[in-house]
Protein backbone atom coordinates (compact mmCIF):
# COMPACT_ATOMS: atom_id res chain seq x y z
CA UNK A 1 0.00 0.00 0.00
CA UNK A 2 1.65 2.93 -1.08
CA UNK A 3 0.18 6.79 0.12
CA UNK A 4 0.34 9.84 -1.66
CA UNK A 5 -0.11 13.12 -0.71
CA UNK A 6 -0.61 15.39 -3.81
CA UNK A 7 1.17 16.08 -7.44
CA UNK A 8 4.23 13.90 -7.41
CA UNK A 9 6.85 15.22 -9.76
CA UNK A 10 6.48 13.91 -13.36
CA UNK A 11 3.70 11.33 -12.29
CA UNK A 12 -0.11 11.87 -12.97
CA UNK A 13 -0.96 8.96 -10.44
CA UNK A 14 0.23 11.56 -7.66
CA UNK A 15 -2.09 14.67 -8.44
CA UNK A 16 -5.08 14.82 -6.16
CA UNK A 17 -7.57 16.96 -5.26
CA UNK A 18 -7.75 19.60 -2.67
CA UNK A 19 -10.07 18.93 0.37
CA UNK A 20 -12.30 21.22 0.74
CA UNK A 21 -11.74 24.22 2.82
CA UNK A 22 -7.94 23.56 3.92
CA UNK A 23 -5.80 23.77 1.55
CA UNK A 24 -4.27 20.55 2.05
CA UNK A 25 -4.13 17.60 -0.83
CA UNK A 26 -6.45 14.58 -0.33
CA UNK A 27 -4.26 11.42 0.37
CA UNK A 28 -4.38 9.01 -2.26
CA UNK A 29 -3.95 5.50 -1.18
CA UNK A 30 -2.32 2.95 -3.93
CA UNK A 31 -3.83 -0.35 -3.94
CA UNK A 32 -1.90 -2.87 -6.36
CA UNK A 33 -3.73 -5.98 -5.44
CA UNK A 34 -6.80 -6.92 -3.78
CA UNK A 35 -5.11 -8.62 -1.61
CA UNK A 36 -3.72 -4.78 -0.67
CA UNK A 37 -7.42 -3.79 -0.79
CA UNK A 38 -8.27 -6.38 1.88
CA UNK A 39 -5.07 -4.67 4.31
CA UNK A 40 -6.46 -1.31 3.68
CA UNK A 41 -9.98 -2.53 5.09
CA UNK A 42 -8.26 -4.14 7.81
CA UNK A 43 -6.58 -0.74 8.76
CA UNK A 44 -9.40 0.84 8.61
CA UNK A 45 -11.37 -1.33 10.62
CA UNK A 46 -10.32 -0.12 14.15
CA UNK A 47 -11.64 3.26 14.09
CA UNK A 48 -15.26 2.58 12.48
CA UNK A 49 -18.07 3.10 14.80
CA UNK A 50 -21.88 3.82 14.78
CA UNK A 51 -23.44 6.89 13.33
CA UNK A 52 -20.73 6.34 11.18
CA UNK A 53 -21.06 6.61 7.25
CA UNK A 54 -18.49 5.69 4.39
CA UNK A 55 -19.99 7.13 0.74
CA UNK A 56 -18.07 4.91 -1.58
CA UNK A 57 -17.55 6.33 -5.25
CA UNK A 58 -16.20 4.77 -8.50
CA UNK A 59 -17.29 3.29 -11.52
CA UNK A 60 -18.83 -0.13 -12.15
CA UNK A 61 -15.81 -2.20 -11.31
CA UNK A 62 -13.89 0.11 -9.38
CA UNK A 63 -13.76 -2.01 -5.94
CA UNK A 64 -16.69 -0.64 -4.03
CA UNK A 65 -17.86 -4.15 -3.10
CA UNK A 66 -14.56 -5.78 -2.75
CA UNK A 67 -13.39 -3.18 0.00
CA UNK A 68 -17.03 -3.14 1.62
CA UNK A 69 -16.75 -6.99 1.90
CA UNK A 70 -13.29 -6.69 3.14
CA UNK A 71 -13.99 -3.95 5.56
CA UNK A 72 -17.20 -5.74 6.81
CA UNK A 73 -14.70 -9.41 7.51
CA UNK A 74 -12.21 -6.99 8.92
CA UNK A 75 -15.35 -5.87 11.57
CA UNK A 76 -16.52 -9.26 11.87
CA UNK A 77 -13.29 -11.18 12.48
CA UNK A 78 -14.34 -13.99 9.62
CA UNK A 79 -14.56 -14.65 6.40
CA UNK A 80 -18.50 -14.29 6.32
CA UNK A 81 -20.49 -13.90 3.25
CA UNK A 82 -21.23 -10.87 1.86
CA UNK A 83 -22.90 -10.45 -1.51
CA UNK A 84 -22.62 -7.19 -3.64
CA UNK A 85 -26.17 -5.39 -2.59
CA UNK A 86 -26.79 -4.51 -6.05
CA UNK A 87 -30.12 -6.16 -6.09
CA UNK A 88 -31.38 -6.25 -2.58
CA UNK A 89 -29.90 -2.61 -2.10
CA UNK A 90 -29.54 -3.09 1.22
CA UNK A 91 -28.01 -6.10 3.41
CA UNK A 92 -27.92 -6.06 7.08
CA UNK A 93 -24.77 -7.35 8.83
CA UNK A 94 -25.74 -8.21 12.63
CA UNK A 95 -21.72 -8.16 13.94
CA UNK A 96 -21.53 -8.35 17.89
CA UNK A 97 -19.46 -4.81 18.16
CA UNK A 98 -20.94 -3.02 15.28
CA UNK A 99 -23.61 -3.49 13.20
CA UNK A 100 -23.36 -2.69 9.83
CA UNK A 101 -25.71 -1.61 6.97
CA UNK A 102 -24.29 -2.11 2.97
CA UNK A 103 -26.44 -0.07 0.55
CA UNK A 104 -26.01 0.10 -3.31
CA UNK A 105 -27.97 3.12 -4.41
CA UNK A 106 -27.61 2.25 -8.20
CA UNK A 107 -30.50 1.67 -9.27
CA UNK A 108 -32.48 4.21 -7.12
CA UNK A 109 -33.55 6.63 -9.77
CA UNK A 110 -35.51 8.75 -6.67
CA UNK A 111 -33.83 9.92 -3.71
CA UNK A 112 -37.26 9.73 -1.97
CA UNK A 113 -36.98 5.82 -2.47
CA UNK A 114 -34.44 5.41 -0.11
CA UNK A 115 -36.69 6.54 2.33
CA UNK A 116 -38.35 3.15 2.01
CA UNK A 117 -35.14 1.06 2.38
CA UNK A 118 -34.06 1.17 6.09
CA UNK A 119 -30.79 2.89 5.62
CA UNK A 120 -31.43 5.74 7.82
CA UNK A 121 -32.82 3.75 10.55
CA UNK A 122 -29.56 1.16 10.19
CA UNK A 123 -27.28 3.64 9.90
CA UNK A 124 -28.40 5.40 12.98
CA UNK A 125 -27.20 2.58 14.92
CA UNK A 126 -24.32 1.36 13.14
CA UNK A 127 -22.05 1.83 10.26
CA UNK A 128 -23.14 2.41 7.15
CA UNK A 129 -20.90 1.75 3.95
CA UNK A 130 -23.31 3.05 0.97
CA UNK A 131 -22.03 2.59 -2.66
CA UNK A 132 -23.14 4.98 -5.47
CA UNK A 133 -24.19 7.91 -2.98
CA UNK A 134 -24.54 10.33 -5.25
CA UNK A 135 -27.84 8.61 -6.51
CA UNK A 136 -29.24 9.68 -2.81
CA UNK A 137 -29.32 13.64 -4.23
CA UNK A 138 -27.40 15.32 -1.57
CA UNK A 139 -29.29 13.67 1.64
CA UNK A 140 -26.41 11.90 2.91
CA UNK A 141 -24.65 12.24 6.60
CA UNK A 142 -22.17 15.69 5.87
CA UNK A 143 -19.94 13.96 8.50
CA UNK A 144 -19.20 11.36 6.37
CA UNK A 145 -16.21 9.72 5.25
CA UNK A 146 -15.85 9.54 1.11
CA UNK A 147 -13.87 7.42 -0.82
CA UNK A 148 -13.43 7.84 -4.06
CA UNK A 149 -12.01 4.99 -5.97
CA UNK A 150 -10.19 4.96 -9.73
CA UNK A 151 -8.79 2.47 -11.50
CA UNK A 152 -5.10 3.37 -12.87
CA UNK A 153 -3.60 2.57 -16.44
CA UNK A 154 -1.84 -0.54 -14.63
CA UNK A 155 -4.90 -1.69 -13.19
CA UNK A 156 -3.96 -0.77 -9.33
CA UNK A 157 -7.12 0.75 -7.00
CA UNK A 158 -6.34 4.58 -6.38
CA UNK A 159 -8.34 5.47 -3.25
CA UNK A 160 -8.70 9.20 -2.59
CA UNK A 161 -9.73 10.23 1.17
CA UNK A 162 -11.86 12.58 1.91
CA UNK A 163 -12.84 12.85 5.75
CA UNK A 164 -14.93 15.08 6.77
CA UNK A 165 -15.94 15.57 10.53
CA UNK A 166 -14.03 13.88 13.22
CA UNK A 167 -12.84 11.56 10.50
CA UNK A 168 -9.51 13.35 9.85
CA UNK A 169 -8.50 12.80 13.66
CA UNK A 170 -9.40 9.22 13.39
CA UNK A 171 -7.78 8.62 10.32
CA UNK A 172 -4.86 10.14 11.64
CA UNK A 173 -2.86 6.68 11.87
CA UNK A 174 -3.26 5.71 8.05
CA UNK A 175 -2.15 9.48 6.66
CA UNK A 176 0.92 9.84 9.08
CA UNK A 177 2.77 7.01 8.88
CA UNK A 178 2.63 7.06 12.83
CA UNK A 179 4.32 3.36 13.42
CA UNK A 180 2.63 2.95 16.80
CA UNK A 181 -0.73 2.79 14.71
CA UNK A 182 -2.20 -0.93 13.48
CA UNK A 183 -0.68 -2.33 10.83
CA UNK A 184 2.83 -1.91 8.96
CA UNK A 185 3.67 1.85 8.66
CA UNK A 186 3.22 3.25 5.39
CA UNK A 187 5.08 3.98 2.40
CA UNK A 188 5.31 7.48 1.12
CA UNK A 189 5.81 8.45 -2.76
CA UNK A 190 9.05 8.72 -3.79
N1 LIG B 1 -6.53 -3.14 -5.44
C1 LIG B 1 -7.02 -3.86 -6.46
N2 LIG B 1 -6.31 -4.10 -7.56
C2 LIG B 1 -6.84 -4.78 -8.57
N3 LIG B 1 -8.09 -5.30 -8.61
C3 LIG B 1 -8.84 -5.09 -7.52
C4 LIG B 1 -8.36 -4.36 -6.40
N4 LIG B 1 -9.33 -4.28 -5.48
C5 LIG B 1 -10.38 -4.93 -6.02
N5 LIG B 1 -10.10 -5.44 -7.23
C6 LIG B 1 -10.97 -6.15 -8.16
O1 LIG B 1 -11.81 -5.20 -8.77
C7 LIG B 1 -13.12 -5.73 -8.94
C8 LIG B 1 -14.06 -4.80 -8.25
O2 LIG B 1 -15.38 -5.27 -8.37
P1 LIG B 1 -16.51 -4.66 -7.43
O3 LIG B 1 -15.99 -4.55 -6.05
O4 LIG B 1 -17.74 -5.47 -7.65
O5 LIG B 1 -16.68 -3.19 -8.04
P2 LIG B 1 -17.82 -2.11 -7.77
O6 LIG B 1 -18.57 -2.49 -6.54
O7 LIG B 1 -17.07 -0.81 -7.61
O8 LIG B 1 -18.68 -2.09 -9.01
C9 LIG B 1 -13.10 -7.14 -8.38
O9 LIG B 1 -12.93 -8.05 -9.46
C10 LIG B 1 -11.88 -7.15 -7.47
O10 LIG B 1 -11.26 -8.42 -7.43
MG1 LIG C 1 -20.66 -2.79 -6.19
Amino acid sequence: MTIRHGAGPGSRLCRAPETGGTGAPAPVIRLASEAETEAFAQRLAPVMAAGGMVLLDGDLGAGKTAFSRALIRALAGAPIEVPSPTFTLVQLYDLPDLPVVHADLYRIEDPDEIDELGLWEAAEDGLALIEWPDRAGGRLDPGALRLSIAIAPDGARLVTLHPSGDWTARLGHLTSGNPAAPGSPPRTCS
